[in-house]
């Protein structure tokens, strides 16, 4: 383990990834893959009639999708790079590693993008005869393909982080791109960039077009039809997902808590799925035959439902994978599976290059038990903010000072019940020292009998 160890008491580790992360995604699934894609349909509808309306309805739509996607969903993506390289280099170094070339192809793939997105985006009023015109389509639909194919590379990835499939054994790059996970994924997320993009667009047209603009009934309908069209391969993706997950996780799962957690988990998830799909459904059908009968307003519930779901979506996927943070080879902790005996051996802080000491003993133990805690808790705890270990431990063992042995049982045995967290990658002493320095940390215990009399006295 050679890496400086990085902490944020407050929010929490864990916290910082996922709000870049899911901020990226919630950008990056509707605006630059569903997005472009629509744009370039209505863009390339407008030549086949013969109506600039419809190009200039476009362009207005592209506008916002350009400023939003080169902003905010360009710095996040850096973003997620940022934050988790400085949480868990471990696990992006291996990942690296791993994917060498897949990384490589993705990184070409995606200054493309960016380019043709530039491309796309400056010319539009430039490539103004017919032949130009044409041209400008075909750069919006490679653009398109491009935005596609990035996300494609990385979904790649994020299916190796929950099961790494055939790659544990023979640790081929061909394995872990088709991970059991990759295709199901990618036939989930995919027509779902579509269907969020089509509720963006039509939120969208709204926006861009006045009340009495005779494109803006026909544009809706045509992004209601587009929505509506998406809808089944939705569900079909969802399911197919959804069915692959379990089996994947049951190998890992052997304990019917997590199993359990993870059905309920699930259930909701289809639910949710269920219910957004019913409203939107009902919505686009309303948008397809009577384009003028719905108000901007009634758009927001069933946008709000789906982002609100991919968000979820990436929550469950990021907590199924626990305790790992790539599927039977790393912990989240950044303990490799096949470490693990040496570290439960001889200690973690022999290896830790930024530690302040290199062994527990009963002088040191608040220092160790310091060093200890980041090294083998901090990805997923603090002690005062987020996910908050100390007030774990009082809803365990109550607000009485905590009996020292009790907390190294836990410590020591933590992983055979919470599945979701990693077995203790340390010694005896070093669990010793752990426990030490939580029982430190823990607050001092009201006083029985004074506390009422202060509570009569403030009134
Ligand atoms: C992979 C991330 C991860 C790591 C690493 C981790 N935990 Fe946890 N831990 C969790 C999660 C998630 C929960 C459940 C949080 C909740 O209540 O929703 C949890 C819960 C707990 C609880 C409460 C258990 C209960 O049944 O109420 C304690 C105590 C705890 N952790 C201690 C520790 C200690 C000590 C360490 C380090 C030795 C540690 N954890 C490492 C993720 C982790």
């Amino acid at each position: 383990m050679d890496f400086p160890i990085f902490h944020l008491e407050f929010l929490g580790n864990r916290m910082l990834i996922a709000i870049t992360a899911i901020i990226h995604v919630l950008i990056n699934h509707p605006l630059a893959v569903g997005a472009y894609p629509l744009i370039t349909l209505l863009e390339w509808w407008g030549l086949r009639k013969g109506e600039p309306a419809w190009d200039k309805l476009a362009y207005r739509i592209v506008f916002i999708v350009f400023i939003i996607t080169t902003t905010v969903g360009a710095l996040t993506g850096v973003g997620i790079w940022l934050t988790t390289s400085l949480v868990a280099p471990f696990a992006i170094g291996s990942l690296l590693r791993v994917f060498f070339w897949g990384w490589f192809a993705e990184w070409l793939v995606f200054i493309s993008e960016v380019g043709l997105i530039m491309a796309y985006y400056l010319t539009w009023k430039r490539f103004a005869t017919p032949r130009l015109k044409r041209l400008h389509v075909a750069i919006g639909a490679t653009l398109s393909a491009f935005s596609w194919l990035t996300m494609a590379l990385i979904v790649a990835i994020l299916g190796f982080m929950m099961n790494s499939g055939a790659w544990t054994q023979d640790k081929s790059l061909w394995s872990a791109m088709f991970n059991p996970l990759y295709l199901p994924q990618l036939a989930f997320r995919t027509p779902y960039s579509m269907f969020t993009a089509g509720l963006f667009v039509w939120f969208c047209i709204f926006f861009v077009t006045k009340r009495d603009d005779p494109i803006r009934p026909r544009a809706v309908r045509l992004v209601a039809i587009w929505t509506l069209a998406w809808l089944p391969l939705v569900v079909l993706g969802a399911l197919w997902y959804w069915r692959s997950v379990p089996a994947a996780m049951q190998a890992n799962a052997n304990v019917a808590l997590l199993t359990q957690a993870f059905s309920q988990w699930h259930g909701m998830f289809i639910k949710i799925i269920g219910y957004t799909v019913a409203v939107v459904a009902v919505m686009a059908l309303i948008g397809a035959v009577r384009p003028r009968a719905l108000p901007r307003y009634a758009l927001l519930v069933p946008f709000v439902l789906s982002i609100w779901l991919l968000g979820h979506f990436e929550r469950v996927r990021e907590f199924i994978r626990k305790p790992y943070v790539i599927a039977d080879y790393m912990y989240a902790n950044g303990v490799r599976v096949s470490a693990l005996p040496v570290y439960q051996r001889d200690g973690i802080l022999p290896y830790a290059t930024y530690s302040a000491v290199k062994q527990a003993t009963a002088a040191n133990a608040l220092v160790a038990g310091h060093e200890v805690f980041m090294l083998t808790c901090s990805r997923c705890h603090t002690t005062a903010g987020m996910n908050n270990v100390i007030t774990k431990f009082e809803h365990l063992y109550g607000r009485e000072p905590w009996d020292h042995e009790a907390l190294v049982g836990f410590i020591q045995g933590m992983h055979l019940t919470r599945t979701y967290m990693p077995p203790f990658p340390g010694n005896e002493a070093e669990a010793s020292a752990l426990a030490t320095y939580l029982r430190s940390l823990q607050p001092p215990a009201p006083a029985v009998s004074a506390a009422p009399a202060v509570l009569t006295a403030n009134r």
